[in-house]
Parts: C-alpha cells; sequence; structure tokens
C-alpha cells in the first residue's frame, strides 16, 4: 500500500483488527480530495496530519463553517473559502497524511487533554501498564504535545476530579477501562511488530466520557514523566525498559 510500517495509517489499519480495540478508535483515511469532503461532510470537524509525524508537528483541525473552512495550526485561524480551498492548502503540507474524525477532547480548566498511556514487556512477557499521565493543552490550543502546546502535565486523578465532563468518583473504573484498552491494544500491535516491547498510547477522553486511542507511539519519551512530582511511575518505566 506504500504506507511506511510504523505510519500512524498502519497501526491504526494493524489495531482495526481488534473488534474490542477498533471501537476506540476515531475513523481515519488517507487524505485525499474525495475523502476530505466525505469526512467534512461526516464529522463537521477533522485532523489532518502527516502519517509519520511527531511532536504535534503539522496537526490540523479543520472544520466546516457553512460552504468554507476553518483550519486551526497552533492557536492561529484561517478560513478558507470553500472545502477545496481547504483541501488544497492542507495537502500542500506533506505527501503522506491522515484524517481522522476530531475527537471532542475533555477540557479541564477550559484546557484541552488527553492521556498518555505507557504498556511495556519483557522479552517473552506479557503486556503491563506502567505509567498513565495526563496532558493538558496550553489555552487555546488544539493539541495537547507539551512543547508544541505550551502544555503541562498532571496525574490522571487531577484531571478526572477537575474535569466538568468527567466523574469524579469512576476515577478506579476509568483506571481499569485505560488499562484494558491499553493492553489489549498493544496485544494486537505486538502480533505485527515482534520485537516491540514499549508502546506509549495517546489516549483521550471525550466530553461524554468515552475514551478513544489517538496514536500509538513506539518510542515514546520517558522525561514526559519526569515532570510529575511523584517519581515512581517514571521509575516503574525505566525498570522495565532494561532487558
Ligand atoms: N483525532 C483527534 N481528535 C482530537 N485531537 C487530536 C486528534 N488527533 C490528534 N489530536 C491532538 O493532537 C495531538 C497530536 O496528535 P498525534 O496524533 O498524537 O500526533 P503526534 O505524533 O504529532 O503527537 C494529540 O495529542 C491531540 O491533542
Ligand atoms: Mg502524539
Amino acid at each position: 500500500m506504500g504506507w511506511p510500517s510504523r505510519s500512524k495509517y498502519s497501526k491504526h489499519l494493524f489495531m482495526m483488527k481488534s473488534s474490542t480495540v477498533a471501537v476506540h478508535l476515531p475513523e481515519t483515511v488517507p487524505l485525499s480530495r474525495p475523502h476530505f469532503r466525505r469526512m467534512l461532510a461526516r464529522h463537521g470537524s477533522v485532523i489532518v496530519k502527516p502519517s509519520n509525524g511527531s511532536g504535534g508537528k503539522g496537526v490540523l483541525f479543520v472544520s466546516r463553517r457553512g460552504r468554507a473552512c476553518l483550519i486551526q495550526s497552533g492557536r492561529s485561524r484561517r478560513v478558507l473559502r470553500t472545502v477545496d480551498h481547504g483541501y488544497a492548502f492542507v495537502a500542500r503540507q506533506s505527501r503522506h497524511q491522515i484524517i481522522q474524525k476530531a475527537i471532542p477532547l475533555a477540557s479541564v480548566n477550559r484546557r484541552l487533554f488527553d492521556l498518555r498511556v505507557m504498556v511495556q514487556r519483557k522479552r517473552g512477557g506479557n503486556w503491563v501498564v506502567t505509567g498513565k499521565l495526563a496532558k493538558v493543552a496550553g489555552q487555546g490550543y488544539k493539541i495537547t504535545n507539551v512543547r508544541r502546546s505550551s502544555g503541562h502535565v498532571v496525574p490522571l486523578g487531577t484531571v478526572i476530579s477537575r474535569s466538568p465532563h468527567l466523574q469524579t468518583a469512576a476515577l478506579r473504573s476509568y483506571e481499569k477501562r485505560i488499562n484494558l484498552l491499553a493492553v489489549r491494544a498493544a496485544n494486537r500491535l505486538g502480533v505485527h511488530y515482534p520485537g516491540l516491547r514499549i508502546v506509549g498510547f495517546d489516549m483521550a477522553f471525550d466530553q461524554s466520557g468515552r475514551i478513544w486511542i489517538i496514536e500509538a507511539n513506539f518510542s515514546p519519551a520517558v522525561s514526559l514523566f519526569l515532570k510529575l512530582k511523584n517519581r515512581a511511575m517514571y521509575r516503574t518505566v525505566m525498570a522495565y525498559k532494561k532487558p
């Protein structure tokens, strides 16, 4: 198909093979003019991003405004006159891009957030969730990548207790659902990437508390966990990395 095997799109297709994981994946297709039109008509808001990107680079939030099309990148916004002008604009940025349904992310203090969930295995061992945290975007940003959005990280319990979109009392149940989904998705990826030992999932809560997988990172930055006051998860992740 021409997609590099570690591209976001290839990982998406592999995770789609598990029906229990598939229901937690936002619809994702390769960028083309007909796909762009269809996805915008169907979802109203979509994300366009490079299939090999990282760090939030080139992540565009696109939404329909009547016949026009609003495109947000970082904190800057521009309106393109028609959907076709919008397509021409996003298609310019790079060759291999995907379009994904935009998840209406839950927020805390009016800032959007998503989660980083670390799953690891020893050679021949089972997948284990070794760390979780919330990445809170800077004010006005649609992406949560800490550096690119002037964001910050906090423990999962903090966002769950403070987000108007989530139920404080359900912390344990959210955690269980996240763990189960992360292990199932890692199991699926492990089938296709036999040497894989660590996956850092970007997961998200939408505004009704549903859990989604945004992407699977195969070289996740452990340093994110150094930004938490409590170093316990950082130490667990580091310990698991050892052969
Ligand atoms: N489908 C989506 N719905 C809502 N937000 C998204 C979506 N895709 C990406 N984002 C936001 O953009 C950030 C970066 O996108 P991601 O797919 O993780 O690419 P990268 O490899 O650049 O980190 C995500 O952490 C999330 O905040
Ligand atoms: Mg990411």
